[in-house]
């Protein structure tokens, strides 16, 4: 399934300890979540809540959301929690060092007092099934490139089966710039191209509904897509 280069998959080599040994090292900071790029949270975070307004979702409450690959609760904060007052997050992260930033009492005060930050779920997505028709929208960004594209297509159908009808699938995600996937063996990922996503998503039953690249980023990083999907 995954695009080859020396006739292995690229996600051949997705080592689940290495990921978490990797992630583990990494301060528990914006620009640890970052790779030292912070200065990008800011028009990445703009970027989202604009894509995010284009879908015009229906807002009839509850509106439980999930925040995958969550970190430090980066986008819980800035943007997902802004959304709404109604909204709810569920945090999906498998380092507890980073989930600890978002249970610690001197951190997102407001949201907790609003009663917005709901679950805290130390667990990998490959391992992670959303409650049924639930989640008014599921926001993965910058963490599908842990899984393996046989993980990704039973995550992704899983997180179709997680919303409600009028629910989201959003992958926001760092595309290939050559024609394969590639892997980075510092953190055990894959890069995937914007062909192989859109192929997955088909694996996984799921259409785009609407799909935007990310502007303002600097040059010498990898275009960065959202894709909003549904069943
Ligand atoms: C580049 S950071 C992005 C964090 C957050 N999404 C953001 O944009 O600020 C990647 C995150 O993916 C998490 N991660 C690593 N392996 C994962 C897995 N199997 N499932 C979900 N998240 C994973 C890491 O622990 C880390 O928090």
């Amino acid at each position: 399934m995954a695009s080859t280069t020396d006739n292995k998959p690229a996600d051949a080599d997705i080592d689940t300890k290495k990921q978490l040994d990797y992630w583990n090292s990494v301060d528990a900071t914006p620009n640890g979540m970052l790779g030292g790029f912070e200065s990008i949270s800011r028009v990445d975070i703009q970027g989202s809540k604009n894509f995010f307004a284009k879908l015009k979702l229906d807002r009839t409450e509850p509106l439980r959301v999930a925040d995958c690959g969550a970190g430090i609760g980066r986008i819980t904060k800035n943007f997902l929690t802004k959304i709404n007052k109604a909204v709810v997050v569920d945090i999906v992260e498998p380092v507890k060092k980073f989930t600890d930033e978002i249970s610690n009492p001197e951190n997102f005060k407001e949201e907790k007092e609003t009663g917005q930050i709901g679950q805290i779920i130390n667990m990998g997505l490959e391992q992670w099934t959303p409650e049924q028709g639930v989640y008014w929208m599921i926001w993965n960004q910058w963490c599908v490139g842990h899984l393996t594209d046989t993980q990704l297509i039973d995550y992704l159908k899983r997180c179709a089966t997680g919303i409600r009808e009028d629910g989201v699938v959003v992958v926001k995600e760092n595309i290939s710039n050559c024609p394969d996937d590639i892997y980075d063996e510092i953190d055990s990922s894959v890069t995937r191209t914007d062909n192989k996503f859109r192929l997955l998503f088909r694996e996984a039953g799921l259409k785009v509904i609407k799909t935007e690249v990310q502007r303002g980023l600097p040059s010498s990083l990898f275009q960065v897509r959202a894709y909003a999907l549904r069943p």
